[in-house]
């Protein structure tokens, strides 16, 4: 039997190029214990926000006192909390009812409504307005090129609404209406949020897919969303790679050629001819900077219902294919703008960095939407924090005085690994807050990053949400009197509710553990599941008056919540929400694959690493061939981000009498967890003897 091998995964959107490959799975997973300790109970040496901080800046939220003033009025009275800061926002039509909400499928169909009866636009809230009260000249986003020192233009609040207006005009031009889904699949370059906005403005859906997806996996977006209008650039760089968005969107529009062909695909030219040569077909593709130098440069605004979908965002859930999450405008509108208002103390005259692509939720919220209802200046990167070496990030900190940045767990352990040198060899002063998102961030990193980014004088936010949160609920706040733990996502955000529940669905009082759950409606809460109401019911509310997160927590004695992870078969690798189901069935795909099962394990860099048990057909030979191929079929189904870190040949798999794969025992053997008592009960196994098996064939025993 061969060993299982260990494949380092080099193309994460993060690009961690500096990994070295291959590592013994045992060095890996000791390493993983070591940096990884799950926060515990007892890790509680609270930290003020520092003083260097206050004395910096008169923030929003006076004191830890304010915070609490202001976060039970928004329990109390979400009416007049909420109703009371929409107002600050331009209504066409005003609305008239704050909020209205079911959570329990007993008492018939789950919806939350905010803000009904208004009519708005998010596009006109974010540009339009700040042009109107005269700051069409301020800086809405630096744009930072993949290669350091080629400078790129900068766009103010008013150029990028003329390129929105521009976008739209050519929009409705193509008989895009109000409704329709418009799906972009772009690099992470000022235009990507200039065309979510240009949606927006015109009242169409926006479909943004994170472009490090494969053709497949757009093909199936855009058929889901049935999108027939695609927004795309030639190309971009990525560290030393070039990414060929273009290629990929062809690809995907012949495979969805024979269901539904792809009308328009618009294309930015980014790269241009010289770097990559495009093969355009006639009638479809048209050039972005011809079309939009032919387009109406005005544009009017549609005004939105408050209710009407805003965006669709593909997320990876437990089971099936991703799910189209339906965010709405006003609810959405107002929440993102608050979130980063008062997490971020985020003010006009700030330059908020944020490294997420806008083609993940953190993008969507933090780049595109609530930096720019603030009217806050932006960085907007399109390159990796590895490239040309870890102290880019610095540098462009920098180099634009970046005075936030939110960025992920992944990225600073993966720059903590190289030592202090890149960061230190920089000023950082202009920096006055940190931010983590995405996965937790282990108490080593979250020390590193605030010693050494932060000098110690710079608060960090660990922020905990999801796609279908839609903005920021547990965090803590850069306020006086607020006490930090390191690697605790903190307390709830105003309006949120977060309770602990047994499986049985029994709340929890206390300091405990159990499933974290949200009680009653919150404005950016996921409204709608595209085209699938039974499975939005089924996966977030099937206990009565909750919305299940998927996550597991801990509450400590000071009512701090510590997430401690996913619940579900979801594993979070690099800040990547990937559904295990997903990658088993790229493997089955594979002729020579009788049966797969994939699991989440350690990862001393990426939180969580990719582990596939593979059992092959018979007299099939396990070579290094084949775990090529797998590899690439990994990569054409979903992305290079889905490719598995870890295969294990697996003679055959531990299953119940009735046919169930014990995931339980999988996570536990790929853990390196194989005594006896770590394995648990393996009675109700149809056959026991498998365990053996896998533990023989695992690494550590060999
Ligand atoms: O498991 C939690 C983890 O990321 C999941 C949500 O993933 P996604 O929808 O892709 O959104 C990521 C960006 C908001 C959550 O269910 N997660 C997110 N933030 C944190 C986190 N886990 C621990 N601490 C966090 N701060």
């Amino acid at each position: 039997m061969k060993a299982p091998t260990l494949l380092v995964l080099l193309s994460s959107p993060l690009s961690l190029a500096f990994l070295v490959a291959p590592v013994p799975r045992t060095a890996l997973i000791r390493r993983a214990a070591a940096r990884l300790s799950v926060p515990r109970m007892d890790d509680t040496d609270t930290m003020p926000v520092p003083e260097a901080f206050l004395a910096s800046r008169q923030t929003y939220i006076k004191d830890f006192d304010e915070y609490k003033t202001m976060y039970e009025r928004s329990i109390r009275d979400p009416e007049g909390f909420w109703g009371e800061i929409a107002k600050q926002f331009h209504w066409e039509v005003p609305f008239t009812k704050v909020v209205d909400f079911n959570f329990k499928s007993t008492n018939g169909k789950i919806f939350s409504r905010w803000f009904e009866g208004g009519k708005t636009n998010i596009c006109y809230n974010a540009l339009d307005r700040h042009v109107k009260a005269g700051h069409g000249g301020q800086i809405a986003m630096y744009h930072e090129s993949n290669e350091e020192g080629e400078e790129l233009p900068s766009w103010t609040y008013a150029q990028m609404l003329a390129e929105v207006e521009k976008m739209g005009s050519w929009l409705l031009a193509q008989g895009v209406k109000p409704g329709d889904k418009v799906s972009i699949f772009m690099p992470m370059v000022p235009q990507l949020p200039i065309a979510m906005l240009a949606c927006a403005r015109i009242g169409a859906v926006h479909s943004v897919v994170f472009g490090g997806f494969s053709a497949e996996a757009l093909a199936n977006r855009l058929v889901d969303a049935q999108s027939t209008v695609v927004i795309t650039a030639d190309g971009v760089m990525r560290g030393t790679k070039p990414v060929k968005l273009f290629e990929t969107v062809a690809a995907a529009a012949a495979l969805c050629s024979s269901s539904m062909p792809i009308a328009k695909v618009l294309i930015l030219q980014r790269l241009g001819p010289d770097k990559l040569k495009l093969e355009l077909e006639k009638g479809r593709d048209v050039w972005w900077h011809e079309a939009l130098s032919a387009a109406d440069p005005s544009c009017a605004v549609e005004w939105m219902g408050a209710e009407d979908p805003l965006f669709v965002l593909y997320t990876s859930g437990s089971t099936g294919k991703p799910k189209g999450v339906v965010h709405t405008t006003g609810g959405y509108m107002v929440y993102a703008a608050t979130t980063s208002k008062y997490i971020f103390d985020l003010k006009p005259e700030d330059t908020f960095f944020c490294t997420a692509d806008c083609g993940w939720i953190t993008g969507h919220t933090y780049v595109t939407y609530g930096p720019m209802l603030n009217r806050a200046k932006q960085l907007v990167f399109e390159g990796v924090p590895s490239y040309p070496d870890a102290g880019r990030l610095w540098r462009a900190v920098d180099k634009y005085e970046v005075t936030q940045i939110y960025t992920a767990p992944t990225a600073i352990r993966s720059l903590m690994k190289v030592g202090d040198t890149p960061v230190t060899s920089t000023s950082r002063k202009s920096l006055k807050l940190l931010g983590s998102v995405g996965e937790p961030i282990n108490p080593e990193a979250w020390r590193w990053y605030h010693k050494v980014v932060g000098d110690g004088r710079c608060p960090i936010v660990d922020t905990w949400w999801q796609t279908e949160t839609g903005g920021i609920m547990i965090t803590p706040l850069p306020t006086k009197g607020f006490g930090e733990k390191p690697g605790c996502a903190s307390l709830p955000f105003f309006g949120v509710q977060p309770v602990l529940l047994t499986s049985e669905g029994v709340e929890l009082e206390g300091a405990a553990e159990g499933l974290l759950a949200l009680k009653g409606p919150w404005p950016s809460a996921i409204r709608a599941v595209l085209g699938d109401y039974e499975r939005f019911r089924n996966t977030y509310f099937p206990i009565d008056g909750y919305y299940m997160t998927g996550d597991g927590a801990r509450r400590d004695e000071d009512g701090y919540i510590w997430i401690t992870g996913r619940v579900d078969d979801v594993i979070n690798t690099s800040g990547h929400r990937i559904g295990t189901a997903e990658v088993e069935s790229a493997m089955v795909l594979h002729p020579k694959v009788a049966e797969a099962a994939v699991v989440g394990y350690p990862h001393p860099i990426k939180g969580e690493g990719i582990y596939v048990y593979v059992t092959v057909k018979q007299g099939v030979e396990q070579t290094e061939e084949l775990l090529k191929e797998l590899n690439l079929q990994c990569r054409k189904e979903i992305g290079a981000f889905a490719t598995p870190d870890v295969v294990h040949w697996a003679p055959a798999l531990p299953k119940t009498r009735s046919g169930k794969i014990m995931r339980r025992i999988l996570r536990k053997i790929a853990a390196g967890q194989i005594s006896q008592e770590d394995l648990g009960d393996t009675s109700t196994l149809a056959e026991p003897g498998v365990v053996d098996i896998l533990i023989q064939s695992a690494p550590n025993n060999i």
